[in-house]
């Protein structure tokens, strides 16, 4: 979940080290009586210190049956004021209107994997530690292990080029090919050396096979596709003087976010400045609440390295339609 050369940071252990808490508060802004949504629920570190911080209520989603199981014993605590969804943060605006929430103030994700998931060898993330190759968020569909037995050598070379920017991809998904003939992948050590023995190890130390697995991590889950979604989502369900607060630790994910919010934020200037017969250039849905993207303080630096490549973004939903509702003439 980082846009460091690694990943997973090993010194980084289960329980989940929220990242860029006190930040996220400050833009998140909850008060009473408001409904929040955490996507991204995890270990539940943002959604405790959300629901410690103001006398709101609180919805909690996560795709992880494991992290959902963690959020169902929360709820206990806070009296109704917590509840836990399972799903896809992308499918918000179906979930949420299904356990009776259609619109809520503030919506924040922290996007990537948790220290619990990498941590744990047989959620099959790392590879760093031997287990089966799955690394499904949601332990349910195809695994990464039916991906890279199945696919066509084109196919994994993209995916590994494209989401891990892995200049060597097609020597990877080459050899991959090549010893999948042999005998099938079905574990994170054995892909580990198919790719260790065709990719050098860099000057920096990073493990050859960081890339490839931020990859099928990426394509497995389908991450940005997710993302893009959720944002889309985002700008449906929240009420105006609604917060969006996203933190990522990708340089792919974070273009996906600082994309959105430039074109639904729009410039000022541009609106004031037509010429004409220019077209009108579509009416922000937002206004931006993190005019410089926020990265983590040298405190939080020092305690948790993980925190280094952390990225937040924030905006704030105006009252105008959501640009869904506006392609369909809906009301949205
Ligand atoms: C970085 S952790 C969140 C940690 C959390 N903020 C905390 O303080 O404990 C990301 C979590 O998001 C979940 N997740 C990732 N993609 C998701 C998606 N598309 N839908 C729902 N949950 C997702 C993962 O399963 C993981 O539990």
């Amino acid at each position: 979940m980082t846009n460091s050369p690694l990943p997973f940071d090993p010194s980084a252990s289960a329980p989940h080290k929220p990242v860029l808490l006190r930040e996220m508060l400050e833009h998140l802004n909850p008060a009473e009586g408001e409904i929040i949504v955490d996507g991204t629920f995890g270990a539940g570190g943002y959604s405790r210190a959300i629901l410690d911080h103001a006398p709101c209520t609180l919805y909690g989603i996560d795709r992880d049956p494991s992290a959902v199981a963690t959020g169902t014993k929360l709820a206990a605590d806070y009296d109704g004021r917590f509840h836990m969804v399972e799903g896809c943060f992308g499918d918000m605006a179906t979930l949420l209107p299904a356990h009776g929430v259609a619109q809520v103030d503030g919506i924040v994700l922290d996007i990537g994997v948790s220290s619990m998931q990498i941590d744990q060898a047989d959620r099959g993330f790392s590879f760093r530690t031997d287990g089966p190759l799955d690394m499904r968020m949601s332990m349910s569909g195809p695994s990464a292990a039916d991906f890279v037995n199945t696919a066509e050598e084109e196919d994994i070379a993209n995916v590994i080029y494209r989401f891990g920017e892995e200049r060597a991809s097609r020597k990877v998904a080459h050899k991959i090919v090549e010893m999948r003939a042999e005998t099938p992948f079905t574990s994170t050590g054995q892909l580990a050396s198919a790719v260790r023995s065709v990719v050098r190890k860099a000057k920096d130390g990073i493990d050859p096979a960081t890339r490839t697995f931020q990859g099928l991590r990426i394509h497995v889950n389908d991450e940005l596709g997710e993302l893009d979604r959720a944002l889309n989502a985002a700008e449906t369900i929240l009420k105006p003087g609604g917060r969006l607060v996203v933190v990522t630790f990708h340089s792919l994910e974070d273009r996906l976010v600082k994309t959105f919010f430039k074109e639904r934020c729009g410039d000022p200037r541009k609106q004031s400045r037509r010429l004409p017969g220019e077209p009108e250039a579509a009416k922000p849905t937002f206004s931006t609440l993190s005019r410089k993207v926020v990265t983590a303080q040298k405190d939080e630096l020092r305690a948790n390295p993980r925190a280094r490549s952390a990225k937040l973004r924030a905006a704030e939903r105006n009252d105008l339609p959501s640009t869904a509702a506006k392609k369909t003439g809906g009301a949205a």
